[in-house]
Order: structure tokens, then C-alpha cells, then sequence
């Protein structure tokens, strides 16, 4: 098969399309014909020389995927070949095929765009496992930082779907898109604390970080739990800042109650610029810009 594949690390281009041997599905395993992967910036991050995953090089990238079941492994019943589906696999998915357990993947609806079902299950939940960790519900005003960004735009529609009133940070272009998902947008930068407060009369139950930098000091001005304050960044500031440090947690069970979200009308996923396969660099520059609104997908065709 052939996959976007890393010898060394370094800038977008040291991504090459390579020659693989095909996967086989072993017991309780299924092969996926991927049709879209998601790019996201932990995987500019391992291309770059970041450790926090184990790399053995040649080296794969891409943790999030959509595609068609071609082959099942022994004792699998409940998908078949010729099913769509959504799933992940760490360092694995910018790949022709992927194969993974079947408690790592979930039903893709007919309706879904391929571009849309490639980049649901990384981000979307870790804006999922960040929300539930904050116990986000009815009634509760939340500030999400970086809502335009991958993560955000499913944490901001999340948090809406369950109740709250969201003031999300980004730039002003991205406000009206912002408005859209349902959010009230509010300018980062200077005086960001006080442009919160001014939307916010009523104060700030929860907070967000996904970006760093001032996110996390100017949300423990403005809430009042700590226990209420989560950053998926600041790994360095948190315990001493006494809020939680929050870490994705995926299974099939999260990726599916997004998926039927999305079918309900109360998630939509935007698609900022979609690469081929073999431009997986470009895909990479755009996404180190820091100004993804949305998401960005590759085309595995
Ligand atoms: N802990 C975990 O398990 C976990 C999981 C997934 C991701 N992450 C991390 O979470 C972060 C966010 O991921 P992502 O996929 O959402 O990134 P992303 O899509 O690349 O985020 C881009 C967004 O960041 C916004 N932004 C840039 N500078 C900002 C600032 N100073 N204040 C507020 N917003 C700003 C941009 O808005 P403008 O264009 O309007 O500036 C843009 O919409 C990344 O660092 C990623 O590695 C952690």
C-alpha cells in the first residue's frame, strides 16, 4: 500500500508517499480502505521531532481516519466487508489501508461527506472528553479558547447541544463563523478578561484552554472553581495552577454519540482546506499556521 511515511524528522518535507506492505486484520481486527484522513497539529508535531509518541522510523502519520471495510479478522460479527466507517489509530492513518480492533471505530452515516467523517474522531473527542470532564450541562456559561480550531469548533457545538451559554476566543474574522456554531466570539489578546466579562454579566462557570499562553491565567481570573478550568496544552502551568490537565480519552462509545450529533443537525464539521494524499506538506503548512478554522483533511484515493 502506499502512505505518507516519515525517514527523519524535520519540516513538511521530509513527508514522503512510500511503498508499504498491505496490513492483514488479525483476530478481532478489521481492514479499512481509507477514503480520508484528518491532519492535526500533534501530527506536525511527531513529523517535527516531538516524542510524546513512540516513532520507529520509516514511520506513518495521521491519527484519525473514514474509509470502507475490505477485510475482517477472525471472530468479528458486528461489522462486515462493505461497511463505512469512522475511526482512529495512533500514527497509522494517513495510509491506502489501516486495520484496527473494532472498539476503535463506529458506523459512519451514508450522509456524511467523507471529508467530515476523516476528521471526527480526534479532535471531536477530545472536545467530547474535556467537556464531560468539566461537566458541562444546562445552565452553565463556558469559555472555550481557540473555538474556531479544530477542537474547538466541536467543543463550542458540544457544549451548546448540552445546555450552556458559549463565549468562544478567536480572531475577528472568525467571529461570524463563531456566531454560527452558536457561540458568542470574543477577541484574544489584550484586555480579553474584561471582553468576557462584558458578554458574561453573570460570570463564567467553566473554561477551555486549547491554545496556551494567556488562556489559562485570564480563565482563573474569571471562574471561580479550579476544578472547573481545563486546559488540553498547558501541561506545565496546570498543577501549578491547580486546574486539570486534560488528555483525550477515544472509544467507540464517544466517536458514536458524536456521529449521531452530527445526524440530529447539531454538529456540523467545517471542512477548511482538503490535500490529496501526496501534498500531505502543504496540508501540514496550513495547519502550522495556527488559523485552521475547522479542519484540515487529506484524500486517500
Ligand atoms: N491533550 C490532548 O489530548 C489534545 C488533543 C488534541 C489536540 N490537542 C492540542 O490542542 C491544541 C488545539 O488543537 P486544534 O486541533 O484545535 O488546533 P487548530 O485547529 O490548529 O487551532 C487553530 C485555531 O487556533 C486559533 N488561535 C490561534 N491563536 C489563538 C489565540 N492566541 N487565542 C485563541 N485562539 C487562537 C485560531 O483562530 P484565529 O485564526 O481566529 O486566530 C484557529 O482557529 C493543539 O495544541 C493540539 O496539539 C491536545
Amino acid at each position: 500500500m502506499k502512505a505518507v511515511a516519515i525517514t527523519k524528522y524535520g519540516t513538511p518535507d521530509v513527508m514522503q508517499v512510500m511503498e508499504f506492505a498491505d496490513p492483514q486484520a488479525g483476530p478481532g481486527q478489521v481492514r479499512v480502505r481509507v477514503k480520508s484522513a484528518g491532519v492535526q497539529p500533534v501530527d506536525t508535531a511527531v513529523r517535527g521531532g516531538w516524542t510524546g509518541f513512540p516513532v520507529q522510523f520509516p514511520q506513518i502519520l495521521g491519527n484519525e481516519f473514514a474509509g470502507i471495510i475490505d477485510q475482517v479478522g477472525e471472530g468479528v460479527s458486528d461489522f462486515a466487508i462493505g461497511n463505512e466507517v469512522i475511526g482512529w489509530s495512533v500514527l497509522a492513518c494517513y495510509a491506502e489501508y489501516v486495520v484496527v480492533g473494532t472498539d476503535q471505530i463506529a458506523s459512519k452515516p451514508r450522509e456524511m461527506p467523507w471529508d467530515v467523517a476523516g476528521v471526527l474522531s480526534a479532535s471531536g473527542q477530545t472536545a467530547h472528553t474535556a467537556l464531560r470532564e468539566l461537566g458541562v450541562g444546562q445552565g452553565d456559561t463556558v469559555l472555550i479558547h481557540a473555538a474556531a480550531g479544530g477542537v474547538g469548533t466541536v467543543a463550542v457545538q458540544l457544549a451548546r447541544a448540552w445546555g450552556a451559554t458559549v463565549i468562544g476566543t478567536a480572531s475577528e474574522r472568525n467571529h461570524d463563523y463563531l456566531r454560527s456554531l452558536g457561540a458568542i466570539p470574543v477577541a484574544y489578546g489584550d484586555g480579553l478578561v474584561e471582553r468576557v466579562r462584558d458578554v458574561a454579566p453573570g460570570g463564567v462557570d467553566a473554561a477551555l484552554d486549547a491554545i496556551g499562553g494567556e488562556a489559562l491565567p485570564a480563565s482563573v481570573e474569571l471562574v471561580a472553581d479550579r476544578s472547573r478550568i481545563g486546559t488540553i496544552v498547558g501541561f506545565d502551568a496546570a498543577p501549578r495552577l491547580g486546574v486539570r490537565a486534560i488528555r483525550s480519552q477515544r472509544s467507540a462509545a464517544r466517536l458514536a454519540e458524536l456521529i449521531e450529533l452530527y445526524v440530529q443537525d447539531k454538529l456540523q464539521i467545517h471542512i477548511w482546506k482538503s490535500f490529496p494524499m501526496h501534498e500531505a506538506a502543504a496540508a501540514h503548512r496550513e495547519v502550522e499556521t495556527g488559523h485552521v478554522r475547522g479542519k484540515v483533511v487529506l484524500t486517500i484515493e
